[in-house]
């Protein structure tokens, strides 16, 4: 057994562990990062935002290069797809930004245990037989993929996540279950490669909990694009029969298909975690609880990121381990919870901030509404993207912008003035006074905040 003495010891190196641990190295603690995998980064950098990204990328030039170039006047012939070239490049820029996070690790002297770490009593953290003793201890273990019964996964054929990002060839058929961030993406990943795919929603929308409007104009948008939806459709069973996959849903008849992805949402990682050993207990959702600053029931021991409430965000979490450790080391710490964005990286992509209106109306504030096509926008037209639109919301008395909701071309990157203007208080006018480059998408957001007063120049 070996002891070890650190200030702080981060479970997890994910984006909110990492993050964590390095802050709290700027701000003068010895910090001890503990990681089960051997790349740093967490879900997101090995097998989700990152990967995802790097094949949405490539597929949608790949669906651009066959599809939408003769418009332009380029001729192409001949296209192809490589895909194990596409998986190769997609595992390159992973292994490039997880190799960041170890210099990053280096250059902030943040010391690095590879293990599974577990608490064991107040103050302790094991990870093998090395015992580290820290006055804090921050969760930040992350989030799995959701099961749901009757659905057997086989880690091949019915898989999650994981798997969609590697299917060594196109499936003939994917079926997707659930109509969220994971489904829509990795969806319209392998529907660009030739698939035919099938997506099965509970509900009777797609994309819960962003703008009721956008996900309407979502929907039929990815119809266009060839995705075929089944809402109200509750998934009872998957399994593969006589070598194919079958998926049975309440109310409607089986669906037959080569592979399946199940995506219904993500459950924190709290299992061997040495809960009990210091009366941690977990909520109905098996989050473990926290304070206004992180500090869960026990003292000196923190959580942050998808083991706690809130939105499961790579951003979130950063936002959090930020705010967790400048609190312990200088006694302020805070998140703007309104203010985190989302975005959904489809083609267009999909990105919102702050309340939508169906939040507004049920919490009866009185609000004024601005919109704008990006069909009016000089830049939108260049680049032959003309879908979606900016929807502002803002109170009806202050002007204040309450919520951004964006469809369109690089509605993600878009969003971050609104979220910029929000988190400085900012009203409409604020955004229709700004000056804005021409042509640029971002004049759309300038127009909406117009519109919500009544005075587009463009439409
Ligand atoms: P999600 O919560 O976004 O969507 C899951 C969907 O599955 C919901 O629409 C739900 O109604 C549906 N569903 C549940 N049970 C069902 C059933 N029996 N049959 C049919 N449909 C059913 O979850 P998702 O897409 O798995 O993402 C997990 C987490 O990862 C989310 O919290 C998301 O925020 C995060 N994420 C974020 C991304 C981003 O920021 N771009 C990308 C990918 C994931």
């Amino acid at each position: 057994m070996t002891a070890v003495t650190h200030d702080l010891v981060v479970i997890g190196g994910g984006p909110g562990g990492y993050v964590a641990a390095i802050r709290a190295a700027q701000l003068g603690l010895n910090v001890a990062c503990v990681e089960k995998e051997a790349p740093l980064g967490g879900t997101c950098l090995r097998v989700g935002c990152i990967p995802s990204k790097a094949l949405l990328e490539s597929s949608e030039r790949y669906a651009e290069a066959k599809h939408a170039l003769a418009v332009h006047g380029v001729k192409v012939g001949g296209v192809e797809l490589d895909l194990p070239v596409m998986l190769a490049r997609k595992d390159e820029v992973v292994k490039t930004l997880t190799k960041g996070i170890d210099g990053l690790f280096r250059k902030n002297k943040v010391t690095r245990y590879t293990g599974h770490g577990q608490i064991a009593g107040p103050g302790k953290v094991q990870v093998g037989d090395t015992e580290i003793s820290a006055k804090h201890i921050l969760i930040a273990t992350g989030s799995k993929s959701a099961m749901l019964p009757g659905v057997e996964l086989d880690g091949d054929r019915i898989g999650t996540s994981t798997e969609a990002l590697a299917y060594p060839a196109v499936p003939k058929h994917l079926v997707v279950i659930g109509a969220g961030y994971i489904g829509l993406e990795l969806g319209s990943v392998w529907r660009r490669l030739g698939a035919q795919v099938t997506v099965l929603e509970f509900l009777p929308r797609i994309l819960p909990g962003m703008d009721a409007e956008l996900a309407e104009e979502a929907l039929k948008i990815f119809k266009k694009q060839g995705l075929e939806f089944r809402l109200g459709c509750k998934v009872k069973s998957a399994r593969v029969v006589n070598g194919d996959c079958v998926v049975e849903c309440d109310g409607s008849g089986p669906v037959t298909c080569d592979r399946v992805l199940l995506a219904v949402g993500r459950v924190p990682n709290t299992e061997r975690l040495g809960l009990e050993t210091v009366g941690i207990q977990l909520d109905a959702k098996g989050r473990i609880p926290v304070g206004d600053h992180f500090e869960t029931s026990a003292k000196g021991i923190y959580a942050i990121g998808d083991v706690i409430r809130g939105p499961m965000l790579a951003h979130k979490a950063e936002e959090e381990g930020v705010a967790c450790v400048e609190h312990i080391v200088t006694g302020y710490g805070h998140v703007d919870y309104n203010g985190i964005p989302g975005v959904c990286y489809t083609e267009p992509e999909i990105a919102a901030v702050g309340k939508t209106e169906e939040d507004l109306k049920s919490a009866g504030v009185d609000y004024r509404k601005g919109s704008f096509p990006f069909l009016a926008n000089g830049r939108a037209r260049s680049l032959g993207q003309t879908e979606g639109r900016v929807k502002i919301l803002a109170d009806a008395k202050t002007d204040r912008v309450l919520g951004v909701h964006i469809i369109g071309p690089r509605a993600g990157d878009l969003i971050a003035e609104a979220a910029a203007a929000m988190a400085f208080g900012a009203s409409s006018e604020d955004i229709a006074r700004c000056c804005h480059a021409h042509p640029t998408l971002a004049e759309t957001l300038k127009e909406a905040a117009l519109a919500v007063d009544k005075r587009a120049l463009h439409i």
